[in-house]
């Protein structure tokens, strides 16, 4: 048998089908907008559309053979310059980021020109001045990936946002009836289990890069167990009637009721 469970899903009335259809869309659309972010932040780190091992390990490890300035330049902010003066301000780099230099030699001009648009105080865009001198050269280090307050900041936030989101989807999930009970409740528990793991392995990867392709595992566990609960409870709201098996248990019920209840008045 599949569940205890009175309450189904295809039994519910309209009124919370379009209740539930309503977030299922909408939280489906948020997951796609997370996996272009993505695309966009971690995905370029390596130079090439599309996420692979080496993004990881550039976004949490860094690239420690460069600077972090190097690194973006070859990867998400490649666009943003010519190769010629992507080339100059990667010599400054090597030169040893001198400030004199930095105003002397034009790199002062070219970044002006080139980054201050997005990275100056007047755009309102929450990413490092580059107007301030000091957070230009804070980035000529070497790249030693995110930092342990950026990775404690975006854990908790994805700790908190997405074990409420696996939260209603589980909910709504777990009112269906054709999943064997055991499959459901693995389904259910699995987005957190993995959360916990990719999460984890964010920090384990900022330590040694190996470990990121828990990341990889992690994620995909994730959007598995996403898709599967969205699709069958979608499935069971507006396309399987309401079961036949599900109709003889509630005949059953009734008719215990009033049997019950005959029982009660001939008493
Ligand atoms: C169109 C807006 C835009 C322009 C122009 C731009 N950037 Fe960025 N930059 C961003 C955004 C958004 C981020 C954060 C996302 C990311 O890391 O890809 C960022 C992040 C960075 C970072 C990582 C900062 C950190 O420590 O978190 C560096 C370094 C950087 N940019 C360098 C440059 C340089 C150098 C230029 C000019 C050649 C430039 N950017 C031009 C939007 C821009």
């Amino acid at each position: 048998m599949s569940t205890k469970n009175k309450m189904s899903l295809s039994r519910q009335d309209m009124a919370l089908k379009s209740l539930f259809t309503g977030y299922l869309m909408v939280v489906a659309i948020g997951y796609m907008m997370a996996l272009v972010q993505i695309q966009f932040t971690h995905g370029m780190a390596d130079g090439e559309m599309g996420l692979s091992i080496n993004d990881i390990v550039y976004s949490y490890y860094g690239k420690r053979s460069g600077s972090v300035i190097e690194t973006k330049l070859n990867g998400s902010m490649k666009e943003m310059v010519s190769e010629q003066n992507r080339l100059k301000i990667t010599n400054w780099i090597h030169k040893g980021a001198n400030k004199n230099d930095y105003y002397d030699s034009g790199i002062h001009q070219i970044i002006n020109e080139n980054c201050i648009k997005c990275h100056g105080p007047a755009s309102g865009m929450n990413i490092p001045d580059f107007t301030q001198f000091d957070l230009i050269v804070k980035r000529a280090e070497t790249d030693t990936g995110a930092s342990f307050a950026s990775l404690a900041r975006v854990s908790h936030i994805h700790l908190f946002g997405i074990a409420f989101i696996f939260m209603f989807v589980g909910l709504i999930f777990s009112l269906t009836t054709s999943v064997p009970i055991r499959l459901k409740a693995t389904v259910i528990a699995m987005p957190y289990v993995f959360l916990v793991l990719d999460i984890s392995s964010w920090w384990l990867t900022k330590l040694n890069p190996d470990f990121a392709w828990l990341t990889i595992i992690g994620g995909a566990a994730m959007a598995f167990s996403f898709c599967f609960m969205w699709i069958v409870s979608l499935y069971e709201m507006w396309f399987s009637s309401y079961s036949y098996r599900e109709k003889s248990n509630d005949l059953l019920v009734n008719k215990n009721q009033v049997l019950s209840k005959n029982n009660e008045c001939s008493l």
